[in-house]
């Protein structure tokens, strides 16, 4: 039984009828509370527009779309003990008085705590309405706690996200908002920072005297598939980079905190971003794929997806070069990828040591030496292998790369779904794994500008590695010191 969540507090979803909330919410709730005894479970309060809509109506379509969505039984008793629903019509102020009633009237019936989440499983242009209602109704805060969770996107760009945060913090102090990035709720990217600062070996190396250049890749072989309409207006840089892959630049740069707390280790987090030199043009290679075959199978290129502009411009492939220019860092290139439609599906950080200073073995070896490597998998098949040169037996003399390898399948049982880790820590009040305010300005204004002036979209074909053009990223000579500015 999972004792963390025996407290009846009030977990309130607002779009509850949405794809998020039936593929992962309510799926992840279900997985961390189905055993707690009703009595000290907390509840769940569905809302959205519908008007007609009950508390059992609500209950069957719910177990009906995740079983649908996430393939997962809700129990029929768990959701009559745990699963309320709330219409807020059109979304007016009197909806929301409406809702603090009903959110009051369970807090009494189901004898709560008076703790609430507001979880906000909404389309980000809602966020901001959605926000203000909230406020005015004067839930942001109530009898205990409250906690507000917002979903990504969190804004389109700088000025956007800035807005957005400015007015969040009208209604809800930084310390109540929890801004979700699911990579962040990945056991291999949360074991990151225990990688690093848990094990002396590693530290030491992870630096300009000893790394060559750090990769980050997200690849994945599915493509848009349901959702052109918001794709279409987003792109991989909005959709992946500018989240995803520079939470995985942040964890991997980063200073060690101060301790392990939220606060320290976001401090450190926010400092990369800070020594991140400018992006110049010749840094970024934007791609979208065309037709192609993936598994073996033919699928149609991006313009030809439902709800895609067959004129597109949109890129569905990023590649790029950054610097970081600091102390530990400088002359690093860190190399980060991404697309949809790529030939497998891995997310990886991988760090190149430098080769040795004196090729001894020249005569014995027929290609350039191979350096050292770390690879960290994110997913799937979850570890860490170390490359390293050995001397294979007998005559002649050859070197061969070897691999230390760890994988979490073989030394660890099933880890929970990220869903399931960044809820429980809303309930918890451990932001540790969420953005914060000024992570999400930082990270937005590093990337302004090549959404202001984005390159060519260079075509590629579904299944490949993504445009050829992304190659010559690898092959630019390093800047120093001197000429890589900060911003
Ligand atoms: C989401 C993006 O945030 O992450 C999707 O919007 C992407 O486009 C997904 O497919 C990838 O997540 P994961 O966990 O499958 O790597």
């Amino acid at each position: 039984m999972n004792s963390w969540v025996q407290k009846r507090d009030l977990f309130v979803i607002v779009g509850v009828s949405g794809d998020l909330a039936n593929r992962k919410l309510l799926p992840a709730l279900y997985r961390l509370s189905h055993d707690v005894p009703s009595e000290s479970r907390f509840r769940i309060l569905g809302v959205s527009t519908d008007p007609a809509c009950s508390d059992n109506t609500f209950r069957e379509k719910s177990q009906k779309s995740v079983k649908e969505l996430a393939g997962v039984d809700l129990d029929s008793a768990w959701l009559d003990e745990t699963l309320f629903f709330q219409s807020i019509g059109q979304g007016g102020p009197e909806d929301y008085r409406a809702l603090v009633q009903r959110v009051e009237s369970l807090e009494k019936s189901e004898s709560l705590t008076g703790n609430r989440v507001f979880y906000l499983a909404l389309p980000p242009p809602v966020f901001p309405v959605a926000i203000t209602r909230l406020g005015e109704a004067e839930l942001n805060e109530g009898p205990g706690w409250t906690r507000l969770v917002i979903e990504k996107p969190f804004g389109r760009d700088a000025a956007s996200a800035e807005s957005l945060n400015k007015l969040v913090h009208q209604y809800f102090d930084e310390k109540q908002v929890f801004r979700i990035d699911h990579y962040l709720g990945k056991e291999t990217v949360a074991n990151l920072l225990v990688f690093r600062f848990a094990n002396s070996l590693f530290e030491p190396l992870w630096n300009r005297d000893r790394v060559d250049s750090v990769e980050i890749l997200v690849a994945e072989s599915l493509g848009v598939e349901h959702r052109g309409r918001y794709y279409d207006r987003a792109g991989a840089l909005r959709d992946m980079i500018q989240n995803h892959l520079t939470q995985l630049l942040t964890l991997t740069a980063m200073e060690p905190p101060s301790s392990f707390d939220a606060d320290a280790i976001q401090h450190e987090k926010v400092k990369v971003l800070h020594s991140i030199s400018p992006i110049g043009p010749g840094d970024v290679v934007f791609g979208q794929y065309a037709r192609g075959e993936v598994d073996g199978k033919p699928v149609t290129g991006y313009r030809q997806e439902p709800d895609v502009a067959p004129d597109s411009r949109t890129e569905t492939f990023v590649a790029m070069r950054l610097r970081i220019n600091n102390w530990r860092w400088q002359g690093v290139p860190f190399y980060l990828r991404t697309g949809k439609r790529l030939a497998d599906r891995v997310s990886r950080i991988v760090v190149n040591f430098r080769c040795p200073p004196v090729s001894l073995f020249q005569p014995f070896v027929f290609s350039a030496l191979r350096p050292n490597t770390l690879e960290i998998t994110i997913q799937p098949d979850e570890g860490f292998d170390l490359r390293f040169e050995v001397k294979s037996p007998g005559v002649p003399f050859r070197l061969v790369t070897q691999n230390l390898h760890f994988r979490y399948s073989e030394a660890f049982q099933k880890s929970p779904e990220a869903y399931e880790t960044l809820l429980l820590d809303v309930l918890l009040g451990d932001t540790t794994q969420f953005v914060r305010d000024d992570w999400v300005e930082a990270s937005w204004r590093l990337y302004t500008p090549i959404l202001e002036v984005p390159p060519q979209v260079a075509p590629y074909p579904a299944g490949s590695w993504g445009p050829k053009e992304a190659d010559r990223l690898t092959s630019l000579p390093e800047l120093d010191s001197a000429t890589a500015a900060t911003p």
